[in-house]
């Protein structure tokens, strides 16, 4: 589907598609999601097949409000806070999930993943549905999540009929996602636009962080939201330090990634994901970059880490899980 324009002309027909069980790539602020009728056990199956998804790997439900939350699941008095402060945004909880939820949605967990998203076309969609909306970002398993329309039409373009053009994503990376089931003991599994210390204050309570598994044993992968290896490239990622240069005698065929423009250029194939090295504009451009230099024909990608603080701490949890030697 072509950009949108200001008219709504194109919200009936996905309204009927996703009430027809179809599966719909639609945009939200984080990365663009792969939607369908979570309380349709049968669109939520294709939701998998189409990402080529393990079904233990269980999927986030987005909703409207948060009225539609607690049809969904339980919500804890603290639940409040939260949503005053991060909702609609890019913050999902993990909570104690109601029957209604299918098992296939949770891999047979008994929490659920649910978000209430910001982004406009998201929105209209969710409150034009009435359906709570099971979606994952809308990418093949294990590969780069897309941040653009165009990159869901060049990955699951033969196999997904209806991608809404929302224009690129605002944040560029996935939501934080914490755990909330036990509300005394609130966990991020993983970090995102929303640091752990920001939710920390806004609950008066600890907010731990999980570490990143150390070794890639089938433990780890059984472990829901914890799969290692993750947001590759095909081509092989290799990551060096925050402020400085990668050591290569020879970079003909591997292109080299810095935060910000370098000052003196005596490597080829450079490229940077901010003019200033500002961690948003960074964030909101890795995933295109990666991307764009996937289609190209270099043997290897260079990276430089970002400074670990604020939203730089969930984009070198990507970057870590994205690189070929991990
Ligand atoms: O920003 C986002 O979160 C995007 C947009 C589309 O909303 N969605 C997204 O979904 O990143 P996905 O499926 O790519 O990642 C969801 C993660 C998975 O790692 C999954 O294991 C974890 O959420 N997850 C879902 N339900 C869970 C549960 N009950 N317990 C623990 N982890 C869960
Ligand atoms: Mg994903």
């Amino acid at each position: 589907m072509a950009p949108l324009d200001s008219s709504d002309s194109w919200l009936p027909q996905i309204v009927e598609a996703l009430k027809a069980g179809e599966l719909v790539a639609l945009p939200t602020e984080t990365v663009y999601g792969l939607a369908g009728n979570a309380l349709c056990p049968d669109t939520v199956r294709k939701i998998f097949e189409v990402k080529g998804r393990p079904f233990i790997d269980p999927l986030i439900v987005h909703v409207h409000d948060l009225e539609d939350v607690d049809k969904l699941a339980q919500v804890p008095p603290l639940l409040k806070t939260l949503a005053k402060h991060f909702w609609p945004g890019p913050l999902t909880l993990i909570l104690k999930k109601r029957e209604i939820v299918p098992d296939l949605v949770t891999a047979g967990l008994d929490t659920v993943a649910i978000r209430i998203p910001k982004h406009p076309i998201m929105r209209q969609v969710l409150k034009a549905t009435n359906l709570p909306l099971a979606a994952p970002s809308a990418n093949p398993f294990g590969y780069l999540s897309p941040t653009q329309a165009s990159h869901v039409t060049a990955m699951l373009g033969n196999k997904v009929k209806h991608v809404v053009d929302g224009g690129p994503c605002d944040i560029g990376l996935e939501s934080t996602i914490l755990d909330f089931s036990d509300p005394n003991n609130p966990i991020v599994l993983r970090p995102g636009p929303i640091s752990a210390e920001i939710i920390s204050k806004a609950i008066d309570i600890p907010v731990r962080t999980k570490e990143l598994p150390a070794s890639e044993s089938s433990q780890a992968q059984l472990a829901p939201g914890l799969l290692k290896h993750h947001y590759s490239p095909t081509t092989p990622l290799f990551l060096f330090p925050h402020n400085s240069s990668p050591e290569i005698k020879n970079n003909n065929h591997i292109a080299v990634v810095f935060n910000k423009r370098p000052q003196s250029q005596n490597l080829k194939n450079t490229f940077w994901l901010s003019e200033s090295g500002d961690l948003k504009e960074i964030a909101h451009n890795l995933f295109d970059t990666l991307h764009r230099l996937d289609k190209q024909s270099f043997h290897a990608i260079y990276l430089e880490k970002v400074e670990n603080s604020e939203i730089g701490i969930a984009i070198n949890n990507r970057l870590e899980r994205a690189r070929h030697d991990n």
